[in-house]
């Protein structure tokens, strides 16, 4: 099978990683960081169009409060210190989930990461934070509720291609692989709607140690499977 369109990342382990190594939890997400900016020059290099990576949720705010200010730190920083890197490498940043109660400093750095590389089009990272695949379709049918409350659309109008367009993922495509790594084998609330017919492969490695060998393992997975839609494989419909 052709390799992925888009690839979408469970970015899962740094604090295992961490304590394997008698390190304190932050400094597992600042090795977390580094693996991303591998993996985002790796997809890069294997020409992968849509690169999703999951990296708050919007249930991590049940972590203390020093990890959230961690993550929250680390965010900017990767946003301050790669955006410069990433338009030169011709990479669209897109950020999806819940930007509403974000701390305002954040919300400009995602805004200004968006708005500088929107005309980019060798890559598409997509970086999903405040993000949960439920609060998300809540939010979209909030909105839609509202369209068919003003009148805007009608009730017959609302079919799976509509409501998508409601979604935070609107005109972007679905993932055709969700890699997790660290060896969990739940989807933690990602992309629930869209992953409907995504291949998921689990890899047990630690997030900060994956890296392009990996990237390339997880793609050789994935293209070794069948993908059916519910339909039937092209090369048994005679049979
Ligand atoms: C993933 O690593 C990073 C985020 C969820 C932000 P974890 O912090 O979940 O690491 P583990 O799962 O505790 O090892
Ligand atoms: C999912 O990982 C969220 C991110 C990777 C950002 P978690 O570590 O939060 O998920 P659970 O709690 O193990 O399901
Ligand atoms: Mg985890």
């Amino acid at each position: 099978m052709a390799k992925p369109t888009h690839i979408a990342i469970i970015m899962d382990g740094n604090g295992r990683w961490a304590k394997a190594r008698g390190l304190p939890r932050a400094a597992g997400h600042r090795a977390g960081v580094e693996a991303l900016r591998k993996t985002v020059r790796a997809a890069g290099d294997m020409r992968i169009s849509w690169l999703t990576v999951y990296a708050f949720s919007s249930e991590n705010w049940a972590r203390p409060k020093a990890e959230v200010s961690d993550l929250m730190g680390l965010l900017k920083l990767f946003i301050r210190r790669d955006l410069a890197e990433l338009h030169q490498s011709g990479v669209k940043v897109l950020v999806i989930g819940d930007r509403e109660n974000l701390a305002s400093d954040i919300k400009v750095l995602l805004e200004e990461a968006e708005s500088l590389t929107k005309a980019n089009t060798n890559m598409n990272l997509v970086i999903a934070f405040n993000y949960g695949a439920r609060d998300e379709i809540a939010r979209a049918a909030r909105k839609l509720a509202r369209a068919a409350g003003e009148g805007r659309i009608s009730l017959e109008e609302v079919t799976p291609d509509v409501f998508e367009t409601y979604l935070d993922t609107a005109a972007m495509p679905d993932p055709d692989l969700v890699i997790r790594t660290s060896g969990e084998q739940r989807l933690s609330n990602f992309l629930l709607w869209q992953a409907a017919y995504s291949e998921l492969v689990f890899m047990p490695c630690y997030w900060p140690d994956f890296d392009q060998r990996k990237l390339a393992e997880a793609i050789d997975i994935y293209s070794a499977r069948d993908r059916r839609f519910g339909g039937v494989a092209p090369q048994d419909v005679a049979l």
